[in-house]
């Protein structure tokens, strides 16, 4: 509908009319006006999956929904690297929701991993927010491009589940800038989700859904966003003041209540009438989006629609150790599959993303009649209580096996929404039964199911680990196309696994205290820690095997020196040196050589996945515009980059970089410099005018009359110190030292000639 219709829609609304658009009819749908003939829509959880519920509703994953497919979690499609991939996963759930009458998928879901504990990791997807907002721009692409919003979500820093209601996170402006709006920032700008959703927490003090310079300042007037704006299921704190800050829609239905309070804020002159018509346009303007393009011919195929969370699945599973080629087996020979998670795989989170899903393949579903396979349970229905005779019986079939393949990982009640996780380690049974197993089997593989990085104390008792993440409900044929080989292992951790929690930056601070919580770690989450301190890490970000090689040759910058407000294009060739046709995620990292302010050794800025054939090379090219080399200054409330050299790392992970080259980039904004008594020389020397300004003064003798080449003041005070002494040395120093040569008067003249 045109922008004019709507408006005249809006015009024949009575004002209750309009209030009552602003918060849900019931659980899942919004108000229609019958009168004038304004639709409902409805609008359902996801985002792996559609969770449409037509009985009784709930946000929490209690009640059933409608069958559906349950693909791999954030988790997962993250460690895909693979937008092409992720977008046709958003096209196949576009389409059922287009089946379903479903307008908008209420994800994706897209906070930042700050630590391995918070509940709902599996269902975000990084530490990192380039890697966040590229795999969620992918997803909105898709289920967009058949005509059905998205929301993403949970919009701001909200990284735990412990008190998510009330909490605050309190974030500095540039981490906030840099990590936790970063995440959200490039999928939206370049996707234009059709809503985003603002989360239960407080951002330094204010409720996300009243945090107007969020909500509008910066969702709206920098990053072009055009959709509505709705709360969490419950999110909304004080109606009005949200409504002027910008939170559209209100959900669920407030009982009339917070409508009520709408009406009497305009009836009292509390509040414009045009914030509400604003919202009703937003509102509206999604609802007949969505209308006036219904795909009646859509169907939901959920056998075909299985078949693609496999193909996503294949590539969700990340291999992190395969010694002495133990991987892939033959289909051949004797092996045991054990682990309850063999026949009954986690593959989903608890929650609001709860899918119900219409078939699940567990890996032993796939073997079960090959005849050379046999299975022991491993761990019971308790999956936290170790059962002696399942460990007995597994250890028995392990050592007659020629390879033993242990399904682990965390049960549900570890890692689900609402509560977040009070360590980082498996459950003990299991952790027992892999020690036990790998005691008598040499060549045992564990594979994980899991959202978040675990602690694996057995890893080095074992040849090989995969984690499968919770990979959807097609998991179980994925895993076995991987353990034999039928699919080439391609994903990557789109995350940091650190050997321990205590290791985790956050880990002083992550809970805070009651509700304040200080994200103190600052910019320095994921690798952007563990890389700047050097520290050993399980597996580091952006790691993953194959079955294949790749080499890395032919690292081209476009120039070797840019300005701040040009493009980098960097090449480098790729080749496939082994046998078996292959995936590799090649990632591109900058690196600040020398920088004023405190920033990661390195950070991700590009990344890239190709399909190589054996023997093939294929070109991939990055193109960095200045936020590949920006920080975010707080005093210009800007990106800003700091002129000097660059290092251009191309690499396998974070922490094996194969080529690297260095480009020079000078920056066209000059810093406003406002100088002071207190200002040292060492800064006033940086700035050219101040440097011929002060020159003179740099002549006078400060530090009190030795003679240069005397041996005791040159064993007394070295030239560096000397230095030194003047580079931090206040221009009021002056006064003190100079011998009454220069005045105050002096120096604030000088001061007013600078500052001029
Ligand atoms: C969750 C959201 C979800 C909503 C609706 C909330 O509790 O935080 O992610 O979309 O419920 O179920």
């Amino acid at each position: 509908m045109t922008r004019e219709k709507l408006q005249e829609l809006i015009g024949k609304m009575t004002l209750e009319e309009k209030a009552s658009l602003c918060s849900g009819a019931d659980f899942w749908h919004t108000e229609s006006v019958e009168r004038l003939g304004i639709p409902a829509m409805m609008v359902s959880d996801g985002p792996h999956g559609l969770r449409k519920q037509d009985q009784e509703a709930d946000h929490l994953g209690v009640n059933d929904s409608i069958k559906a497919v349950c693909f791999p979690a954030g988790c997962g499609t993250a460690a895909s690297f693979n937008r092409e991939l992720i977008t046709g996963m958003g096209e196949v759930l576009g389409e059922e929701c287009q089946a379903e009458g479903v307008g908008v998928i209420l994800g994706p879901a897209v906070n930042i991993k700050r630590s391995p504990l918070c509940g709902r990791n599996f269902e975000y997807y990084s530490e990192d927010p380039m890697v966040a907002s590229e795999m969620a721009g992918a997803l909105i692409k898709g289920v967009q491009s058949k005509n059905v919003g998205t929301s993403i979500k949970h919009f701001l820093a909200n990284n735990q589940e412990t008190r998510r209601m009330s909490s605050s996170s309190e974030v500095d402006e540039r981490t906030l800038r840099e990590i936790y709006l970063a995440a959200f920032e490039g999928a939206v700008s370049s996707q234009k989700p059709w809503t985003v959703m603002c989360s239960y927490n407080k951002i330094n003090g204010t409720y996300a859904a009243e945090h107007k310079e969020a909500l509008t300042d910066i969702l709206r007037g920098e990053w072009g966003f055009d959709g509505f704006v709705v709360s969490d299921w419950g999110a909304v704190n004080n109606r009005v003041p949200d409504l002027e800050a910008g939170l559209d829609l209100e959900m669920p239905a407030s009982g009339g209540i917070n409508d009520e309070q709408i009406v009497d804020a305009v009836k009292e002159g509390r509040l414009e009438e045009s914030v509400l018509d604003r919202a009703v346009e937003r509102i509206l303007n999604i609802v007949y989006r969505f209308q006036e393009n219904r795909n009646d011919s859509a169907v939901f195929d959920r056998d075909k629609d299985h078949e693609y969370a496999k193909k996503v699945a294949e590539e969700t599973i990340v291999l992190l150790k395969n010694e002495d080629g133990l991987l892939p087996l033959s289909e051949k020979e004797e092996i045991a599959f054990i682990g309850k998670y063999a026949r009954q795989p986690r593959f989903q989170g608890g929650g609001s993303s709860h899918i119900n899903s219409h078939k699940v393949t567990g890996a032993w579903d796939v073997v079960k009649d090959w005849g050379n396979i046999t299975f022991a349970e491993g761990y019971g229905d308790q999956e936290d209580v170790t059962d002696e005779a399942l460990i007995a019986e597994a250890v028995e079939k392990a050592g007659k096996a020629k390879a033993a393949v242990i399904f682990a990982g965390l049960p549900d009640a570890f890692e689900s929404e609402g509560f977040d996780r009070s360590h980082m380690g498996m459950p003990n049974c299991q952790n027992e039964l892999i020690n036990r197993v790998a005691a008598v089997q040499p060549n045992t593989i564990v594979v994980l199911h899991n959202g978040s990085p675990v602690e694996m104390p057995w890893a080095d008792q074992v040849k090989g680990i995969v984690e499968a993440y919770l990979s959807g409900q097609a998991v179980g044929a994925a895993v076995v196309d991987i353990l034999f080989g039928k699919v080439n292992p391609s994903a990557k951790l789109p995350e940091t696994f650190p050997y321990k929690l205590e290791d985790n930056p956050s880990y002083l601070y992550y809970l805070g205290e009651g509700d304040k919580v200080e994200y103190r770690e600052g910019v320095f989450v994921g690798y952007r820690y563990y890389d700047t301190k050097k520290m050993d890490v399980r597996f580091p970000f952006g790691y993953g095997l194959s079955y294949t090689t790749f080499a890395y040759s032919n690292l081209k910058l476009s120039a070797a020196q840019i300005k701040d407000t040009d493009t980098l294009t960097v090449s480098v060739d790729v080749t496939n040196t082994g046998s078996m046709a292959g995936k590799e995620v090649v990632q591109l990292y900058v690196s600040d050589v020398e920088s004023t302010v405190i920033r990661p050794v390195k950070e991700l800025k590009g990344f890239d996945k190709v399909d190589l054939q054996p023997g093939e090379t294929k070109t991939v090219t990055f193109t960095l515009g200045k936020r590949a080399f920006a920080y975010w200054n707080t005093q210009i409330h800007d990106w800003h980059v700091e002129s000097g050299e660059f290092r251009i790392l191309v690499g396998k992970s974070s922490r094996d970089i194969q080529l690297e080259e260095t480009v020079t980039v000078e920056s066209t904004v000059k810093l406003p410099v406002h100088f002071t008594l207190d200002s040292t020389f060492g800064d006033l020397m940086q700035d050219k005018k101040a440097r011929e300004i002060l020159e003179p003064m740099m002549k006078l003798d400060m530090v009190g009359g030795q003679e240069e080449d005397s041996d005791v003041a040159a064993s007394a005070i070295s030239s560096e110190m000397m230095e030194a002494m003047m580079k931090y040395m206040p221009l009021r120093g002056v006064l003190s030292f100079s011998s009454g040569k220069v005045s105050l008067e002096q120096l604030q003249g000088l001061l007013d000639q600078l500052n001029a």
